[in-house]
Formats: C-alpha cells, sequence, structure tokens
C-alpha cells in the first residue's frame, strides 16, 4: 500500500547516506526493504540471465532468473532471442522445470496448458471436454520482459519499457564493459554453470567486486595465499597503479597487468594462461583500443545491479538474491571462443580452484559475508551503522588516463557509487506500482 511504501522510502534514505558514506545494515537484512528491492531494482534494471553459447540453436533454452522471479531465455527458430516469466497463466506453475535444455514448446506439468518457444499459449489440454475454445489464448501467453540486449554475447533483458538503452545505462563505465567483453573471436562459457548458496546478503558479493580490493591483503594474504607452495610466498605488493571506475551504480578496479615476474598473478591464472593472454594483446588493442586494452588487463567488477567479472581467472557470476539472507552464486568461467582447447581446460580448473564454490579466494570471501550476516541477527547490530568513507576526499583521477570518474584502486567509491544508486531507485515508484 502507498502508506507502508512511503514508511520504507523514509526508511531508505534514512539507512543509506551519499554524502557522508554511511550505510545502515537493515538494508541487507529487512525483508520489507528486499520486497521493495525486488519491485524497484530487479524490477527495473538491466539484468544478466544468459550468455548466447549456452543456447546457440533454435529451441535451446536456459532457466535464468531476474532478481526472484523465474524466466526462460529461449533461442528462436529465426535466431532471435526471446525471455519470458517462467509461470504458466493458468495456475502459477513453473512452464519449464528443467535448468537447460532443448525443446519444440513448454508444457505445463500441473495440467498441460502448452506454450511455443517465445512463451505463446497454443494449447489449453483436453480443449473440447473443458471448453477450451472459450478463452482467447492470445490473451494468456507468459509474460514477456520488456526489452532484450545482446552485449558482445551476453544476454540482458529489463522488465521496463521505459529503461534507458542497455548501452545508456552503463554511464561512463561503457569503456570498460566494451574493454572486457569485446574480445577477438568472441567469448564462450564453458563447464556449465556452478550455482551455490551462501547465507548472505547478495550486496555484499556486488559491493565487493564493484569496490573492494582493500580487503585482499587481510583477508586472503592471512588464508589462501598462505598455503602457496615455496618460492611463491606472498610479497605485499607496489601500490596499484590502477583506479576505480564507477557510474550509475557500476563499479570496478581497473589496472595494468602486474607484470608475468609476479607469482601471484601466475599461480592464480596459471602461467600458460597468463602467457596465452599476453599473446593476445594485441588483437584485442585493435578492437578495443591500446589504453582500454591496457587498463582492463585485470579488472574485477560488478555491473549494477548484480553481475560480477573478474577475468583474470575469467568467472562470470551473478549474485541470485534469494530472500534477504542469503544468495545464490551462479558462476561460469568465461573464456575467448578461439582459445585452444588446452587453455580453455586449464582456465576451467583454474576457476574451480580459486573462484567458484570449492576456490580458495571465494570461500575466504564468503565466510566475510556470512559472519557479517550472522552478526545481524542482533537488533543492536541491524541498527548499527557501517563506515563507508574510505577515500571519501578523492574524486578525480589526477593523471588523466583513465575515463569515467575513478578514484585511486583502494577506495570505497565505487561502493559509494553503488548503494547511493541502489538508494535512488529505491526511492522511485515503478510504473503501476
Ligand atoms: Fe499450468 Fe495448470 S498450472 S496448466
Ligand atoms: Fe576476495
Amino acid at each position: 500500500t502507498p502508506g507502508v511504501r512511503s514508511a520504507l522510502e523514509e526508511k531508505v534514505a534514512s539507512l543509506i547516506d551519499s554524502e557522508t558514506g554511511t550505510i545502515g545494515p537493515e538494508i541487507y537484512a529487512d525483508p520489507y526493504l528486499h520486497e521493495l528491492e525486488q519491485e524497484r531494482v530487479f524490477g527495473r534494471c538491466w539484468l544478466l540471465v544468459a550468455h548466447e553459447s549456452l543456447i546457440p540453436k533454435a529451441g535451446d533454452f536456459f532457466a535464468s532468473r531476474m532478481g526472484e522471479d523465474p524466466v526462460l531465455v529461449v533461442r528462436q527458430k529465426d535466431g532471435s532471442i526471446a525471455v519470458f516469466l517462467n509461470q504458466c497463466r493458468h495456475r502459477g506453475a513453473r512452464l519449464c522445470r528443467a535448468d537447460l535444455g532443448k525443446t519444440k514448446a513448454f508444457q505445463c506439468t500441473y495440467h498441460g496448458w502448452t506454450y511455443d518457444l517465445g512463451g505463446n499459449l497454443v494449447s489449453i489440454s483436453k480443449s473440447d471436454a473443458v471448453g477450451g475454445d472459450r478463452i482467447d489464448k492470445s490473451e494468456w501467453g507468459a509474460i514477456k520482459v520488456a526489452k532484450i540486449h545482446n552485449f558482445y554475447g551476453l544476454i540482458f533483458a529489463t522488465w521496463d519499457e521505459d529503461a534507458p538503452s542497455f548501452e545508456d545505462s552503463l554511464g561512463e563505465t561503457r569503456w570498460y564493459w566494451e574493454a572486457m567483453f569485446n574480445r577477438p573471436g568472441g567469448t564462450e562459457v564453458i563447464g556449465g554453470v556452478q550455482k551455490w548458496e551462501v547465507p548472505a546478503n547478495w550486496k555484499f558479493g556486488a559491493e565487493q567486486f564493484a569496490s573492494d580490493i582493500y580487503h585482499f591483503d587481510y583477508t586472503h594474504v592471512a588464508s589462501a595465499l598462505a598455503m602457496m607452495p615455496e618460492g611463491m610466498e606472498y610479497q605485499e605488493p607496489p601500490p596499484l597503479e590502477g583506479r576505480q571506475f564507477r557510474d550509475r551504480g557500476h563499479g570496478g578496479v581497473a589496472t595494468p597487468m602486474v607484470e608475468m615476474s609476479d607469482m601471484q598473478t601466475a599461480m592464480a591464472m596459471g602461467m600458460e594462461v597468463m602467457r596465452y593472454n599476453q599473446s593476445t594483446r594485441d588483437a584485442h588493442a585493435k578492437l578495443v583500443g591500446e589504453q582500454a586494452a591496457k587498463q582492463t588487463q585485470f579488472v574485477h567488477a560488478n555491473m549494477f545491479p548484480n553481475m560480477g567479472i573478474l577475468p583474470l581467472n575469467q568467472t562470470l557470476r551473478i549474485w541470485q538474491p534469494k530472500g534477504p539472507n542469503a544468495m545464490e552464486v551462479w558462476a561460469w568461467t568465461l573464456v575467448d571462443r578461439d582459445a585452444p582447447e588446452d587453455i580453455k581446460k586449464q582456465c576451467r580448473i583454474k576457476t574451480q580452484m580459486t573462484f567458484a564454490s570449492s576456490g580458495v579466494f571465494e570461500q575466504d570471501d564468503a565466510e566475510n559475508w556470512t559472519e557479517i550476516q550472522r552478526v545481524l541477527r542482533g537488533t543492536k547490530a541491524r541498527k548499527t551503522l557501517f563506515n563507508n568513507m574510505i577515500g571519501a576526499n578523492e574524486s578525480k583521477d589526477p593523471s588523466g588516463k583513465y575515463p569515467g570518474r575513478t578514484d585511486r584502486a583502494q577506495s570505497e567509491a565505487a561502493s559509494r557509487e553503488f548503494y547511493s544508486w541502489w538508494r535512488d531507485l529505491m526511492l522511485q515508484p515503478v510504473q503501476g506500482e
């Protein structure tokens, strides 16, 4: 109701102070805010739903999600892609209960209504016996998304008719996303999607990928890196040359790659993968420009709201919300389509070892997030403000080399951007609300 919504808006406004950089942690735990977030953030933003390599042929489908809403991403006979709500219009069962596959049509398992590849209702089961011909099938198709966009193989969709074009929605960060995904020969995802649940709010993953390289020297040095074999022990690196970039809620840290001699990087990625990456640099620079290719050799980033990328290890992921207190991470290994098979295989294995449910870095990160969420069960803890002020006084890249609103690498500028964009969306009603 409007009264409840305006009370929630007041709450949101009081929880995120974009000026000073404070966070009221109820944003990670309140079930009512979670509901509003589903409508106003996930109901409106462009969201990653699939990679086109998952559905190469007509009839191929991938069961995805847009926030908590299940959707089907389906390759059509004409080669285009349709995205629609995975919900039968009769009583609301899922149209398709498989995660991935190939089909000619979708038949609901409850009473057998059948939908075509575009989500249109084509048959009401036992139509003669039940008088199905009195129902206008054209009015009872699955609900379609408003817009779809293919960005270098990544498929995005939005429910919002009035959403800006996908490219415009990237704002000043577009330069970085283009450089990351416009690869010579294109990209593909391999090895299937790995899904696991983390008992922590999705925003912890998103914010960390957007902004937090700061945790590395403590979280991972004390854990993942302590296991390095002899001769590869961690040494504190020189200050990173890179910068944070941020706009319209998106954020990331982009930096030229530390050189081959950096054993940590080689360990995390694999020496041969690193050599392969170097061998593609010229071709990549031709596509995206010398400067963009160089500055995005190492990136971790979050495309608002919930797509994470860490090209160092080729992990591409979605932080799927699952109620306020949990997320489901969906992770793929993203590789160059033209890379040699043994390089692809090594990428997949390295991803498993670093950033996947079994990955050593992943486990360190998830432990932090679940730790915070556990503390937030306390009512005192939920009312206590968090400090998000690191790097608060820097706002411009002094070197002038980096587009977008940039800051030094170890900063919380992109985190403040993430939360202030989230706050702005949460304060704007969506159409029909
Ligand atoms: Fe799908 Fe009844 S719920 S046919
Ligand atoms: Fe980490």
